[in-house]
């Protein structure tokens, strides 16, 4: 059951020039082709104007009245399905994107602290996220898997917030392969993403 699907774009580059960007756009389209009803957001924090979050906002944030943050952290909470679609950034995600989380961790909308310690707010429906990535290298077996900290930064925050249903889309040596074997691996990805996106 999805009401409203949050694609979250974090990459300068446009869809065409993305490899993240082309293979989160085969998992919406075919989401979409399978939830007719449900709506999706699109939100591409570059054109959105994300930035570190400043004095004003912070103040705001934790001094109460309405803000870009909250603006930000009520969407994300009325959201079921998420799409996070961000390229690996020096073991990363581009730093858009945790400025990004650093808006919509707000205390009282996705989390709250309790006399036990912090709690998650978006355990309050079932909702499902995927982490779509391209990636020069390979990270996803061996001990490389520990270099991915844009993957487990992203598992571990929803988490926090309560949502525990997360799926991770790579295309991997996206740098490394060159010609029908670059080919070949997108072919795959572009495939898996249809198939995950069938039972999201
Ligand atoms: C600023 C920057 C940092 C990068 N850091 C890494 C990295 O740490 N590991 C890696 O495997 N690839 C890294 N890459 C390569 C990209 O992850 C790779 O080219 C990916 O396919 C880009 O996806 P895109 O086409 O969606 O932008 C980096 C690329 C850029 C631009």
């Amino acid at each position: 059951m999805c009401q409203t699907l949050l694609y979250i774009k974090a990459n300068p580059k446009t869809d065409s020039n993305s490899t993240t960007f082309t293979l989160a756009n085969v998992f919406v389209q075919k989401y979409q082709k399978k939830n007719p009803d449900c709506q999706i957001i699109t939100l591409d924090l570059y054109k959105e104007g994300i930035q570190p979050l400043d004095a004003d906002t912070l103040t705001k944030m934790f001094g109460g009245g309405d803000n870009k943050a909250l603006t930000y952290a009520k969407q994300f909470a009325n959201a079921d399905k998420y799409v996070l679609a961000a390229p690996m950034w020096n073991l990363s995600i581009p730093a858009i994107l945790k400025a990004y989380f650093d808006y919509v961790s707000y205390v009282g909308v996705s989390f709250k602290y309790t006399e036990t310690g912090p709690i998650g707010l978006l355990s309050d429906k079932p909702r499902k996220a995927v982490h779509i990535s391209s990636r020069g290298g390979a990270y996803s077996e061996g001990p490389a898997k520990e270099f991915d900290l844009g993957d487990k930064y992203i598992r571990t925050i929803l988490g926090f917030f309560g949502i525990t249903q997360v799926e991770s889309l790579f295309l991997e040596n996206a740098n490394v392969l060159q010609g029908d074997a670059l080919q070949k691996a997108i072919d795959q990805s572009h495939q898996t993403a249809q198939n995950l996106a069938s039972n999201f």
